[in-house]
């Protein structure tokens, strides 16, 4: 059934001439017909790169919103328009004006994990990879990050600058503790623990390392270590254990479920492209100023 529906879903995307992404969370059989995987904004970039003329973007909404961003002229396509990020969404261009005639103007470094509208009212976007770099880049001394405090305070950690936090946050990556990471790594202890900068300060401060979705690929791939344990969502594991088959990967807690990630199903991404829906199109008045952000970040992070 599954092998009969993957065929179907192929021969359309080569009869659309369209390019299926998929996230590092996303269900295992999606990211194994996808013909991209990775972190948001680097499938977003490689998207870009393709001769593709539509692209169906398996993740959450402020993801398809990217890949219009820095695709405008491609048809994006989002199989699940009910898939949203409950962090994204605890911001809106309103609330971050009225935050900055509270703070004074100041530079707003934003989340890649936001909605296009708020990119267009930041100076300049971030990842969980760049951050730091992004934030030590800016000449001025205050700045306001938004919308995650968890990263925001990890790269306040690393950072000699003034640096307010939005009180935004992952409700996934947010409610791990450090008891629940004492526990797994009691189970085992010859594993290394891997966190997402999106979890708590006292959750990250007992990691062996910070790193993004892909970063953590990455480490494990490079790591002579044989053994991890995933402080992220646990749809990681599944690329995780792709890349390095002769290795353990440990979910740090059963809890690391994000719902939204997990919503399209092949059966959605089929209908989608019978339909060719739901289109996800940023207005240029919007996707102008939050291309901007997105473009002083990829200057600085390729210098
Ligand atoms: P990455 O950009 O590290 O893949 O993270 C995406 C995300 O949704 C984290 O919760
Ligand atoms: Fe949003 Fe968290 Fe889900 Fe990522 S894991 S999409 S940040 S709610």
């Amino acid at each position: 059934m599954t092998d009969s529906l993957a065929q179907e879903i192929r021969a359309l995307l080569k009869e659309h001439n369209a390019i299926l992404l998929a996230h590092n969370y996303q269900r295992p059989e999606i990211q194994d017909i996808a013909d991209l995987t990775g972190d948001s904004l680097d499938l977003s970039i490689r998207a870009a790169k393709t001769d593709a003329g539509v692209i169906v973007f398996c993740g959450v909404r402020f993801m398809a919103e990217t890949a219009s961003v820095v695709s405008p002229d491609k048809t994006v396509l989002m199989p699940r328009m009910d898939a949203g990020c409950p962090m994204a969404d605890m911001i809106t261009p309103e609330a971050l004006k009225a935050k900055l005639a509270e703070l004074g103007e100041m530079p707003v470094v934003t989340y890649v994990n936001s909605t296009a509208s708020v990119k267009a009212h930041s100076t300049i976007c971030c990842t969980s990879a760049n951050a730091v770099a992004v934030v030590n880049s800016l000449a001025e001394d205050e700045i306001l990050m938004t919308p995650d405090r968890n990263l925001c305070q990890y790269v306040a950690s690393k950072s000699t600058k003034k640096i307010h936090c939005w009180d935004g946050y992952c409700p996934i990556h947010d409610q791990l503790t450090d008891e629940e990471v004492m526990k797994a790594r009691a189970a085992h202890p010859e594993a290394l623990f891997m966190a997402h900068p999106e979890c708590r300060p006292e959750v990250l401060a007992l990691a062996d390392a910070v790193l993004s979705t892909s970063g953590m690929i990455n480490f494990a791939k490079h790591s002579d270590k044989a053994s991890f344990i995933v402080g992220t969502e646990e749809g990681l594991i599944h690329p995780l254990q792709k890349a390095n088959p002769h290795k353990s990967f440990y979910g740090v807690s059963e809890s690391m479920v994000c719902q939204d990630m997990k919503r399209t199903t092949l059966d959605d991404v089929l209908t989608s492209l019978r339909t060719m829906t739901h289109v996800v199109k940023v207005p240029k008045e919007v996707r102008v100023p939050a291309s901007m952000a997105v473009e002083r970040m990829i200057g600085i992070t390729s210098r």
